[in-house]
């Protein structure tokens, strides 16, 4: 047992979902866009390709994004020459603005893009080999912060508590055993989670077509809800905690997510239902001030036309598509993250945690 572990999680037997696979030639993707009847894994051979991927949904979920982009700044490494780091990472250049362009909102992917880069410019003739290293290392301490999270955020849950989440914040969107699903799965296992309700996620259903599907692989019962029944849940008693991922986190604790997060919140805070935001230190910002700052994603209105592939909408009909919201701080009871849990998030405890 690592020491980031959560005791009674059984790791051999759950958790054996990875959506990102380096071959030594190529980048393999599980492709999220066919889940969950297709189990199937796309493959990239070039930068441009992992940087079209990302845009596409094809791997999704912060930490997976940046985990993909850093394998794609190796793939691009393959059509350049340079003497040393400092030459290489001025010709990786155009490829990782091309990367980083994929999306917008979770930061994780400049992150890890800023991590490639500094890389780089430290190393010498030996920059290919340092590249691949720090690619590999950006996984692995992604999947050893979950699993820290999962013990920090399932040590708040009392013994057989209802929980509801959203979105996919599991394996599929991480290195492995996920952020928020981490803090499920580690919660199922201690048995301080007895029942798990998974909101659709509107309009790509990642909470549908996804989080219920993982939970399966793993014997976790999921209820899934509309996302429309939450606040009915909510008043019905049968969750004590939201638990959610984020895809950047700012300096006052204001955390941008999945849309729908925000409606979340303010309905738990109106039901005495406590909220948890589970992420990385790699989805904190602290050079954004506050969630005014951020810039959401909006995709195309052809994905709220629709579900999968047949049209339900009329024609002629104008849609707008954000999606991710920003949840206020002083709705958050606890952020996690594997450097520890921060309560009712103020910039004061945010910079003691992080930083400036
Ligand atoms: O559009 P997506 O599916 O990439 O959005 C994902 C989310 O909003 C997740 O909650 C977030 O990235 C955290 S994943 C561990």
């Amino acid at each position: 047992m690592n020491d980031t572990d959560t005791p009674g999680f059984d790791y051999a037997r759950y958790d054996r979902i990875r959506p990102i696979r380096w071959t030594g030639e190529a980048l393999e993707l599980l492709d999220q866009r066919k889940l969950p009847f297709v189990v199937e894994y796309a493959t990239c051979r070039s930068s441009d390709e992992v940087a079209a991927a990302i845009h596409a949904l094809t791997v999704r979920g912060a930490p997976a994004i940046g985990i993909a982009a850093a394998w794609g700044v190796v793939l691009a490494a393959r059509g350049i020459e340079a003497g040393d780091g400092e030459e290489a990472a001025e010709k990786l250049e155009p490829a990782m603005q091309h990367l980083n362009a994929a999306r917008p909102t979770a930061v994780n992917l400049a992150w890890a893009l800023l991590r490639m880069r500094v890389t780089l410019k430290s190393s010498g003739a030996d920059w290919r080999a340092r590249l691949i290293q720090e690619a590999e290392a950006i996984a692995s301490e992604d999947l050893a912060a979950n699993r820290r999270m999962g013990s920090l955020g399932a040590a708040l849950i009392a013994p057989g508590s209802g929980v509801l989440t959203h979105c996919n914040t599991g394996s599929l969107a991480t290195a492995g055993f996920g952020t928020a699903l981490g803090v499920i799965r580690a919660g199922v296992a201690q048995d301080r989670i007895g029942k798990v309700y998974a909101g659709e996620t509107r309009p790509w259903l990642q909470g549908a077509r996804l989080t219920v599907w993982e939970l399966q692989q793993d014997d976790i019962a999921a209820t899934l809800i509309a996302d429309s029944a939450a606040a009915h849940l909510m008043k019905s008693g049968a969750v004590q905690w939201v638990v959610v991922g984020a895809d950047r986190i700012c300096a006052n604790g204001d955390t941008a997510n999945k849309i729908g997060t925000y409606q979340l919140a303010i309905a738990a805070r109106h039901h005495g239902v406590r909220f948890m935001v589970v992420a990385p230190s790699s989805t904190v910002d602290m050079a954004t001030p506050d969630g005014h700052a951020i810039e959401i994603e909006e995709r195309e209105s052809a994905e709220m036309f629709g579900i999968g592939g047949v049209r339900t909408v009329a024609e002629g009909i104008t849609a707008w598509n954000p999606v991710f919201d920003v949840t206020p701080a002083d709705l958050i009871d606890a952020i996690v993250t594997e450097k520890g849990v921060i309560e009712h998030p103020d910039p004061a405890r945010m910079r003691a945690a992080f930083g400036t």
